[in-house]
């Protein structure tokens, strides 16, 4: 294979791997609308629509570099990597839980899909870097999406136990309602 030939497989190869994270990114953004709506915390709902502004500009770097490497940025949406519960488990959440579980629960969930999405920019760069010159113009937007990605699961991890001390009271007396031999 000639050098030019080979560059040409791996730039393909490179396309490939941002168009899965821009399809991440396309799945991630409808998620965050839906969570903007759902979500009773006023805060929550800040970071999220901040969040969504971020993932929004993530989204138009992926397109940008892909453009720049001579590819075609996806439309597609994959699909989020949050757990699937087993049917009788997510039977019984299903009828046990309060708004306030399920609050902290999406927030765990935004956590996890946060997390995937760091991991998978700290590896594109980590190929940009092993791709040298062809992919060196593409770090350092890809470190910016990165570091968004940083920041969100930094603020959720912050957050989230004072969210628990804060849901965790109406929790507690939905519990003693629900079993009231509790009392006895
Ligand atoms: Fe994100």
């Amino acid at each position: 294979m000639s050098n030019q030939n080979q560059n040409d497989a791996i730039t393909q190869k490179f396309v490939l791997e941002l168009n899965a994270v821009l399809a991440i990114e396309n799945a991630g953004t409808e998620r965050l609308q839906a969570r903007i709506q759902e979500s009773r915390l006023n805060e929550i709902r800040q970071q999220l629509q901040q969040h969504l502004q971020e993932s929004t500009e993530h989204q138009k770097r992926l397109q940008k570099i892909i453009h720049g490497i001579g590819g075609e940025p996806t439309q597609e949406k994959s699909g989020l990597p949050l757990p699937i519960y087993p049917d009788i488990i997510w039977k019984m959440m299903s009828n046990s839980m309060t708004k306030q579980e399920w609050e902290l629960k999406r927030a765990e969930e935004d956590l996890i899909v946060e997390n995937a999405e760091a991991v998978c920019y700290s590896m594109l760069i980590q190929k940009a870097k092993a791709g040298g010159d062809l992919f060196s113009n593409t770090i350092e937007q890809l470190s910016l999406n990165l570091k968004d990605e940083q920041h969100m699961i930094d603020w959720i991890n912050n957050n989230l136990p004072e969210m628990l001390t804060r849901l965790w009271p109406s929790i507690q007396q939905t519990q003693s309602k629900d079993n009231p031999d509790d009392h006895k």
